[in-house]
């Protein structure tokens, strides 16, 4: 996958992208990433990039001349071209899923009050990571970049850990646990040193959907349950214990 971002700001890219699973999957060449500044696409002595709202009002507006000539610049007859704005998609993992596999990503990010209206007949696709207001799209980018790059084949280490975590299916993943086996009184679930793998197995499933229900209620009404779920799911909803780990 090749990734194009469109930034006043590269230079906020540099360290993200140089650290862990994205630096190795650079170095591995499963993902280009470019920083792209969008000043080399102003024209004039003063390289001007915003202008003052037609209408009048606070904040400037990054202009369509500038922005068009950068991203008709990049585009490629595979490019997939995301605006980063508060306004977009809110971002979740299935839009990640279905994003990773595009070949050429054009990431645009906004900064001021906005961009120029204009430029979305360019753009293929709004995003937003969630409902607040950031001072530009850089960071949004980034948080795209890391969820996108990560579900290449080969970036991470061990292929299934994409498979079962958080999300996936609309379900959070399990509990974790790791040497030592009791500190300080505090013990790993019996289950687990069992070494038996289909008890692990359901028990894991079985907290999984505890969790979900505890922590993300919203996900677990998109589930598509079989029946082993459907059957846990009673067992935890009429169960009489008072903890929920
Ligand atoms: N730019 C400013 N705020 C943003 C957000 N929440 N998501 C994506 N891009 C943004």
């Amino acid at each position: 996958m090749k990734i194009d971002i469109l930034t006043l700001f590269p230079a906020m890219f540099a360290s993200p992208f140089n650290e862990s699973i994205i630096a190795r999957a650079r170095k591995r060449n499963l993902v280009e990433i470019n920083t792209v500044n969008i000043r080399d696409f102003a024209q004039g002595r003063h390289q001007q990039v915003d202008d003052y709202p037609y209408g009048g009002g606070a904040g400037m507006v990054m202009k369509f001349d500038v922005l068009s000539r950068a991203i008709e610049k990049l585009k490629e007859s595979n490019s997939h071209v995301i605006y980063l704005s508060p306004q977009g998609k809110k971002l979740d993992q299935n839009d990640v899923l279905r994003i990773s596999p595009q070949e050429h990503l054009i990431l645009l990010c906004g900064h001021y009050e906005g961009i120029d209206e204009r430029t979305m007949q360019l753009v293929d696709e709004e995003i937003s990571i969630g409902d607040y207001v950031l001072s530009g799209g850089e960071i949004a980018a980034m948080v795209l970049v890391d969820a996108v790059t990560r579900l290449i084949p080969g970036a991470l280490g061990d292929a299934a850990s994409s498979q079962d975590e958080s999300f996936a299916g609309n379900l959070l993943e399990y509990p974790h646990y790791t040497r030592p086996s009791v500190y300080m009184g505090e013990e790993v679930p019996e289950t687990l040193l069992s070494g038996h793998h289909e008890q692990i197995r359901l028990w894991r499933k079985k907290l999984s959907l505890k969790r979900t229900l505890l922590k993300r209620p919203d996900l677990l009404l998109k589930r598509e349950y079989d029946q082993e779920e459907k059957k846990m799911l009673e067992e935890i909803l009429f169960a009489r214990e008072k903890t929920i780990k």
